[in-house]
């Protein structure tokens, strides 16, 4: 049975993981995941979750299972979150939330419906884009293109390449967003941008899927939402994968949420009974810990003040944390202008070192980052500067 299976490569992200948890190295350092560490060099437990978790853990609730398109207060609140509270789309009934796997299942749920709605159509990526992105749509069964986007000549976008590749693509293609924060390079667009986006969104019937895995750490949860918003008014329909695996530090615990933006409340009503298909056939219920956690947090106004001190606080720190990476890389001397590293929004930065400098980095100093360059800002520490931008220096 297996003895034609052949070895499947590495994971390019989470992959890095295992080999860093192998590296005997004591003064390793992991860059490579989308994973944000305190100034301490850990996870950080937010004090709003703790808070909830006792809560919790007090009520000994039981553990049943969960509707297949799991808590009701969460699915709310997450709409609440993306779309404002005082959204015109909620009110109407129009929206879809069901709970996900993490913004990997929303995607991946996402994708499964979409297949049975588009069966020929082309999924487009953003090049370059988050890692899993291209092997999720394809293995939804998809062919996946690429639309042009980072322009590294000028650390930007390349706004007329992205217009002109959305336009060529065939009508009524699935185009994957990424709502703010974008991964890998950490470059957005601005409001002209989406707005020029959407008109050719809309001129060519595509699909829109947004991703947003990191609402709070670009400029703050209303402003990081601007894309989903000015969608919404769009009058189109779309997709939204959202995840709290950063904004709550819940990454184990796989909490996200698939929204479907639909044109009435009727419409609604069978597309959440289509996606209710999609999920019991997949793994049948959402889990419940998680869930509760962020729905308890956002549905409580103390505990929700708290989250939302604690995100602040992890996006100056992530802010600072920039700002020194580049001073740094000026005072140790390095031969090239890394500035636009503070321009960047949300964990990564897309640093321009090439593969065989990644590579030197891991080899000789126990650094490790994604081959394409992508370091993750997040895990930068005032203990750990000094050495990585000395590092970096050298490899360069
Ligand atoms: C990342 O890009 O590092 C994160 O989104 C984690 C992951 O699942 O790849």
């Amino acid at each position: 049975l297996f003895s034609a299976v052949e070895m499947a490569p590495r994971d390019p992200i989470l992959g890095l993981n295992e080999a860093f948890n192998a590296d005997t190295r004591a003064d390793k350092v992991n860059l490579g995941v989308g994973v944000y560490y305190n100034e301490q060099g850990r996870i950080p437990l937010l004090r709003a979750v703790a808070e909830a978790e006792r809560a919790r853990i007090e009520a000994h609730a039981p553990r049943g299972y969960l509707p297949i398109e799991g808590i009701a207060a969460y699915d709310q609140a997450v709409q609440k979150l993306l779309f404002g509270a005082n959204s015109e789309l909620l009110a109407q009934g129009r929206v879809v939330t069901t709970q996900a796997v993490g913004g990997t299942g929303a995607l991946k749920t996402g994708a499964d419906f979409l297949k049975r709605l588009l069966p020929n159509a082309v999924v487009a990526i953003s090049d370059p884009s988050w890692e899993n992105h291209r092997a999720l749509f394809e293995s939804a069964g998809f062919p996946v293109q690429n639309y042009r986007y980072y322009d590294a000549a000028t650390n930007g976008v390349n706004r007329a390449g992205l217009l002109e590749d959305l336009k060529a693509l065939p009508a009524r293609s699935i185009v994957v967003l990424h709502a703010c924060c974008h991964n890998p390079t950490g470059v957005d667009l601005e409001l002209d941008d989406w707005k020029a986006v959407l008109e050719v969104l809309r001129e060519r019937e595509h699909v829109p899927f947004l991703d947003i895995a990191y609402q709070g750490f670009g400029a703050g949860i209303d402003e990081d939402a601007f894309a989903v918003r000015l969608f919404a008014e769009s009058g189109l329909q779309f997709f939204v994968s959202s995840s709290f695996s950063k904004s709550f530090s819940l990454y184990g615990e796989r909490v996200g949420a698939l929204s479907v933006v639909t044109s009435s409340k009727e419409e609604a009503g069978r597309v959440l009974s289509q996606v209710k298909r999609v999920i019991r056939t997949n793994y049948s219920n959402p889990p419940t810990h998680g869930a509760t956690v962020v729905a308890s947090v956002l549905n409580s106004p103390e505990l929700r003040a708290m989250w939302e001190e604690e995100l602040g606080e992890m996006r100056s720190r992530i802010h600072s944390m920039r700002l020194a990476m580049v001073e740094q890389l000026a005072a140790q001397g390095a031969k090239r202008d890394f500035s636009f590293v503070a321009r960047q929004r949300g964990m990564f930065s897309y640093s321009g070192l090439t593969a065989e400098q990644v590579e030197r980095l891991r080899s000789e100093f126990g650094i490790y980052a994604v081959s394409t360059g992508r370091i993750c800002v997040a895990a930068l520490n005032n203990s750990n500067l000094e050495g990585i931008t000395r590092a970096i220096t050298q490899v360069i």
